[in-house]
């Protein structure tokens, strides 16, 4: 168990080792078994953490601002466009200034190619933690959720389990590429062989690629490419499909929604489910497109862990503030 994570920053998935990891899911499934036995847990007592929005969140919101009032601290949510940074608060000075207030710094960005960009400009002018809750590059708490359900579903020892993480059909918007970014950096590390699979346009990042085949070469795993959710799904463990922007491809939102609309037929269906293992699970982070996205026999049906795996947000989460904030 690695015990130093205190006053640490969490922005991409690896700034934590896999030891460090293991220990924060420990303590998360501590805090679980605490939750459900009624059992008070207040390691922040008195303490407590900005949580400033750049864009919309129901889960991360919810969860992180219930952990805090759980471990007996309070979170503050900051709604971006009510502060003063349109009018100059820089990040520099979010971090210096909400650094003396608060005892951590949640923040959530996604804008491409500026978001990840202000979470590191507000950790190196703070005195206290800043965690991040979604940038555009990567969704760690997001991930770290979804490891401890698989674990749960799958067993602790994740060898040999084939995991796909697939692009999905969705006609909202042009959703952020953080999670399956996240997805392929961790889940090599505990083990999982990775099959992504996407239409020739939504590529993910060089570095990111280049990094997860590194992370999969040093855990001894697979990771391989596939350009269809048929081939991929083939005798799969765990199915991980959703929609993320051709941004890789055209930083032109127009011409992305265009290059969206060709693939309609990259819908998560109980024929696909259906090439995976008979006990494979399904997961996605939500919010996800109905029907579209994905079906209500598959999201809904007995092979999903999606409301699980939201619920798992908040004991991971619990996790990593009381380890670093404390
Ligand atoms: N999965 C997730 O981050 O949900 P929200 O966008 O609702 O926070």
């Amino acid at each position: 168990m690695q015990t130093t994570l205190r006053g640490r920053d969490f922005i991409g998935d690896l700034d934590f080792s896999k030891e460090e990891i293991e220990t924060v899911l420990d303590v998360a499934w501590d805090l679980k078994r605490k939750r459900a036995l009624g059992e008070p847990h207040p390691y922040l007592r008195d303490k407590t953490l900005a949580m400033l929005f750049f864009f919309s969140s129901t889960r991360t919101r919810g969860s992180f601002e219930a952990g805090m009032a759980q471990l007996g601290g309070h979170g503050a949510f900051i709604e971006s466009k009510t502060t003063q940074i349109a009018h100059g608060d820089t990040a520099k000075e979010i971090g210096e200034i909400y650094g003396r207030y608060f005892d951590g710094i949640a923040v959530r960005h996604v804008d491409w190619g500026i978001g990840n960009r202000y979470i590191n400009d507000v950790a190196q002018n703070s005195r206290s933690p800043v965690l991040n809750m979604q940038c555009e590059i990567y969704h760690p708490f997001q991930i770290l959720a979804d490891l401890m359900t698989i674990m749960e579903k799958k067993g602790r020892d994740l060898r040999r389990k084939k995991m796909v993480v697939s692009w999905a059909y969705a006609a909202s918007y042009q959703k952020p590429m953080s999670v399956p970014q996240s997805l392929i950096l961790q889940m090599p590390r505990f083990g999982m062989d990775v099959v992504l699979a996407h239409p020739p346009e939504f590529k993910l990042m060089p570095d990111i690629m280049a990094q997860a085949r590194a992370e999969a070469r040093r855990f001894g795993v697979g990771f391989e490419l596939a350009d269809s959710m048929q081939a991929a799904f083939k005798d799969a463990d765990v199915i991980y499909a959703k929609s993320w922007g051709a941004m890789v491809h055209t930083p032109d939102p127009e011409e992305g929604a265009k290059i969206i609309k060709k693939y309609e037929s990259w819908i998560t269906d109980e024929r696909k489910m259906a090439l995976a293992k008979p006990d494979a699970i399904y997961m996605h982070p939500l919010p996800a497109d109905r029907n579209i996205e994905v079906t209500d026999a598959v999201i809904d049906g007995p092979n999903s862990v999606v409301y699980d795996e939201a619920e798992n947000r908040l004991h991971a989460q619990k996790a990593v503030m009381a380890l670093t904030m404390s």
